[in-house]
């Protein structure tokens, strides 16, 4: 009998939040009275199909054990690395033991706590049998310009075909492991994992997802989060 295919869901939460630039380390600032992190990991845990999740935190971090969901039977931490494809690889590694080459695994930023139920769903189902995988993403629909380095508008850049990545992204867990180790040791920084694919040469899917799913980077999105948070029900 050929075993389930399961799902694992990995957050990397190891970063300093040097653009953020608050004393609170970003992933534990308050959004409607709750830390981010808690609510990326209840987007997450709401899908009962994941297996488990491996939060990947930064050495030292003394407030995860404060939090909840830490207690959840189907959390688990690791400690992260000094870059967030090293926190990535560190958590899938922690997942070895349990995961299989075949099972999927999705990365979602700590930073993106308004992910919603349908995107994550319709994540799962549109990568449905897909050999490879795929990630939540956006097309472009500002003007884009490219700037001439003196702060003049140099032109214009076409956006047909554009879209801004996202997270989750969703890939076969030995195949992420292979493509993100290979990056390591070349020293090519990724920025997401679908990078990491497709220097392999092949193909993530797009899969398209809402555009309030906003990754918090500088500290005037924090409130725009809480009033999306709020939008969607304050509640998960
Ligand atoms: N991350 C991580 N390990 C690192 C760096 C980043 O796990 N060494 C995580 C962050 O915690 C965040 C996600 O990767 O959830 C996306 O990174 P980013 O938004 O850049 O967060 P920070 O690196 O914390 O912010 P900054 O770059 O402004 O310092
Ligand atoms: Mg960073």
């Amino acid at each position: 009998m050929i075993a389930a295919v399961r799902r694992w869901a990995v957050v990397p939460a190891a970063g300093r939040g040097e653009r953020f630039g608050a004393r609170t380390p970003k992933q534990y600032a308050p959004l409607l009275g709750r830390p981010m992190l808690a609510w990326t990991l209840r987007a997450l845990l709401a899908e009962r199909s994941i297996t488990a999740v491996v939060v990947a935190l930064a050495p030292g971090d003394r407030r995860w054990s404060r939090l909840p969901e830490s207690a959840e039977p189907r959390v688990r931490a690791c400690t992260g690395g000094a870059r967030r494809e090293h926190s990535v690889a560190r958590a899938l590694e922690a997942l070895s033991p349990l995961a299989r080459d075949g099972d999927w695994v999705l990365v979602h930023d700590a930073a993106r706590p308004c992910l919603r139920r349908e995107d994550l769903a319709a994540l799962l189902r549109e990568l449905g049998d897909e050999p490879v995988g795929g990630l939540l993403a956006v097309p472009v629909t500002d003007t884009l310009k490219r700037d001439d380095g003196r702060g003049g508008s140099a032109g214009t850049v076409a956006r047909e075909g554009l879209w801004r990545a996202m997270t989750p992204q969703m890939f076969r867990y030995g195949l992420l492991k292979r493509a993100l180790a290979l990056c390591i040791e070349r020293e090519r920084t990724v920025t997401d994992e679908a990078s990491a694919i497709e220097a392999l040469g092949l193909r993530p899917r797009l899969v398209r997802g809402r555009s309030d799913n906003i990754k918090i980077t500088n500290n005037e999105d924090a409130a725009l989060a809480s009033s999306i948070l709020a939008m969607a029900g304050g509640k998960r």
